[in-house]
């Protein structure tokens, strides 16, 4: 994965309005985090201009859209924030192998000098989704798992690098990928924080014990008083994982 220290593996959300607001948090927290990450909230409150913004500090960023769309279009909206210099983007997995396939490409066309261009990951079943949502709503037949599981084979299968997956999922998807996909978790809460509105958490220890190889964490960080003291513990969390035994 190219990846030097355990504060690479820690992507801050900045899931606020302004640009202001986010130049701020990556300015308090960015000793303690490698990569920042703009969902829709921000990029269409603020513009891509934020992204660029982010960059410009010399931090890398995770442009969370979660394109899903037919494969010409997902693939030139690829190659779009691939030449702009994003290190991940999302796509939907539901979108199919075509899509999946157009999405690698066109995150192909921006491959630099060292022959990388950015990371691809695919979110299979949004972790909203519920057993009954999932079978009697969106009509897809088997469990949660299955359906994540089987997803990811296919974004594999087209040449996506990684999954967005949440606690839950880590260990089934590493049992089945390994290191050949990259797993990204949110839903990561330090038991000193809130838990908001997210329901199965993990602590940052417990996932990287599990195999997350990314965590996201919003809140904890961007909602404490002290931004960078909670980035910093969740830093240190994860390198006491990371240096002990894997159970
Ligand atoms: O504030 P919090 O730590 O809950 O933020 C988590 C971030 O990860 C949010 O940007 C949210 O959209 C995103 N996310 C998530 N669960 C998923 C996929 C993405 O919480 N299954």
């Amino acid at each position: 994965m190219g990846i030097v220290a355990v504060k690479d593996r820690l992507i801050v959300a900045l899931d606020v309005d302004t640009r202001e607001e986010a130049l701020a948090i990556v300015r308090a927290v960015g000793d303690y985090c490698g990569l920042f990450k703009v969902g829709m909230q921000l990029h269409n409150s603020a513009g891509f201009g934020v992204t660029e913004a982010i960059m410009a500090l010399g931090y890398p960023v995770f442009l969370d859209l979660k394109f899903h769309d037919i494969p010409h279009t997902v693939l030139q909206a690829a190659a779009v924030v691939s030449r702009k210099g994003v290190r991940m983007f999302t796509v939907h997995a539901t979108g199919g192998r075509e899509m999946l396939a157009g999405a690698v490409a066109g995150a192909n066309q921006a491959k630099g000098a060292t022959g990388e261009g950015p990371l691809v990951l695919a979110v299979t079943i949004l972790t909203s989704v519920s057993q009954t949502v999932l079978n009697a709503e969106i009509g897809l037949p088997g469990t949660v798992a299955e359906n994540v599981v089987r997803l990811a084979a296919v974004a594999q299968a087209a040449g996506v690098g990684g999954v967005v997956a949440s606690p839950q999922e880590i260990r089934p998807l590493k049992q089945r990928f390994g290191q050949e996909l990259v797993v990204v978790t949110p839903g990561v809460r330090p038991v000193w924080a809130a838990g908001n509105d997210q329901a199965r958490v993990m602590t940052p220890g417990e996932a990287i014990r599990a195999g997350a190889d990314y965590l996201v964490v919003g809140r904890p960080v961007t909602a404490a008083r002290d931004k960078a003291g909670a980035a910093r513990r969740i830093e240190e969390e994860m390198a006491r994982a990371l240096a002990a035994p894997i159970k």
